[in-house]
């Protein structure tokens, strides 16, 4: 009898130096530092270049890297038309950062080179652009036109900066990068395991990196964020126009939304069977944000929310350690930072294709197809009937 590991479950790919996930222990190791060492401290540059190069890069490095990413900022007139045409009919931001991805193909002036050194200049030229995409999508969908890339600021600001023109706030900015820092690798989730498949064909990076897009669109995956935060703000608005405290009324939606087996955006994991501790390091990070902002009331009556939830989940899958995930806090990071929770995942994007890249650059030199085996269910001997004589 074939043993099965749907969803391949508990299945070890390969290996990696990029991060190192505890599920047990809640601890993740990105490239050699823990998550509470490097995401709160660094900023997204040094983070992408750790990734790509394992180790931090010294200053006269840094400077050079940062200053590749301003230099691609820009968009071909033909992506910005396939944004203009994908906001007239109002896709979803991760179906335009998609499709605004593929264009990008235009932009690359050597197609054919597949050495490393080419596909690391291919990487600046593709992830200097995501940030452009996803503001200048999100403006149009606004009826408002695109803002032109910053030539002085970093790559968090510079998205910050595109979507509204002003000068971003640094507690939005630091938010921001412990944010893009936190979530840039994630061990074999769906949407880097889907970057390595296509790039165990040898397939070249810009397929690879809209093949992660398409998985990380997905509510499962990197689609949490957004119904995450909505439904924070739902609760609230119940309670605020009832007689009943923000706990009551979790618990009235929570109980409604699990009695219609729903999942609850922002909690369980494949792999975490304790709190995430992406939620620890964003939780602190929004409640540093909030401070700033004076919103600390949206943060407590949060921190409300997911201890009613918890219990709810707990006694709705006895044992089954249903925890805070990133999403919960990511959603109220994002949020402090003034980002729509309409482009949460699009943010998520931004920071996770510097881990597909580094992933899709670790499958290239491992150069092992992925394939998986499928049991066959089905039927045996049948035999041709022809048209005229089927039922
Ligand atoms: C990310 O893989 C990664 O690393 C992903 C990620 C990354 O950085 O790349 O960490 C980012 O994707 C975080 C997860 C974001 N998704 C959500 O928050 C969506 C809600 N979460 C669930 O859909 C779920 O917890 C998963 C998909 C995240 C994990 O699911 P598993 O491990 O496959 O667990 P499961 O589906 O087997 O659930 C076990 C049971 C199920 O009930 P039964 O089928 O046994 O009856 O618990 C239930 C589930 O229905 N359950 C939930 C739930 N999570 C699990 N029920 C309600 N709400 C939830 N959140």
């Amino acid at each position: 009898m074939v043993e099965i590991s749907r969803g391949l479950r508990d299945v070890t790919l390969t290996e990696t130096r990029l991060s190192m996930i505890d599920g047990m222990a809640g601890k993740l190791v990105i490239a050699g530092f823990t998550l509470e060492e490097l995401a709160p401290k660094a900023t997204h540059e040094e983070v992408i270049y750790l990734l790509w190069y394992d180790h931090l890069p010294n200053k006269t490095e840094l400077e050079a890297f940062r200053q590749s990413f301003i230099e691609n900022r820009h968009l071909p007139a033909t992506t910005m038309t396939v944004l203009r045409a994908a906001a007239e009919r109002k896709l979803p931001p991760m179906d335009a950062l998609r499709m605004g991805v593929d264009t990008l193909s235009l932009v690359d002036p050597e197609i054919e080179n597949t050495s490393t050194e080419a596909d690391l200049r291919r990487a600046v030229r593709l992830l200097g652009r995501f940030p452009t995409i996803v503001a200048s999508y999100w403006r149009l969908t606004q009826g408002q036109e695109p803002i032109a890339p910053s030539t002085t600021l970093g790559h968090a600001a510079n998205f910050l900066y595109m979507l509204d023109g002003k000068e971003p706030n640094p507690a939005a900015v630091r938010g921001l990068e412990t944010y893009l820092n936190t979530v840039i690798d994630h061990g074999m989730n769906n949407s880097t395991f889907t970057a390595r498949s296509i790039a165990s064909t040898r397939s070249d990076m810009v397929s690879a990196i809209v093949g992660a897009i398409g998985s990380l669109k997905g509510p499962l995956h990197g689609g949490a964020p957004g119904p995450a935060m909505d439904m924070v703000f739902e609760i609230r608005q119940n309670a605020a126009t009832s007689d009943k405290s923000v706990a009551q009324e979790a618990k009235i939606w929570i109980d409604n939304a699990l009695a219609r087996k729903e999942r609850l955006m922002g909690f369980g994991h494949r792999v975490y069977r304790v709190r995430d501790p992406r939620a620890d390091v964003l939780g602190g990070a929004a409640e540093q944000l909030f401070a700033q902002t004076g919103d600390m009331q949206l943060y407590t009556d949060a921190r409300a929310i997911e201890d009613v939830i918890l219990q709810a989940l707990e006694e709705y899958k006895p044992g089954r350690s249903i925890k805070t995930n990133v999403e919960f806090y990511t959603a109220l990071v994002l949020h402090g930072v003034g980002l729509d929770s309409r482009i949460f995942s699009s943010v998520f994007a931004i920071s996770r294709a510097g881990g597909w890249v580094a992933h899709i650059l670790e499958q290239y030199a491992e150069d092992e197809l992925i394939r998986p085996a499928a049991a066959y269910s089905g039927e045996y001997d049948r035999k041709w009937v022809p048209l005229a004589k089927r039922a």
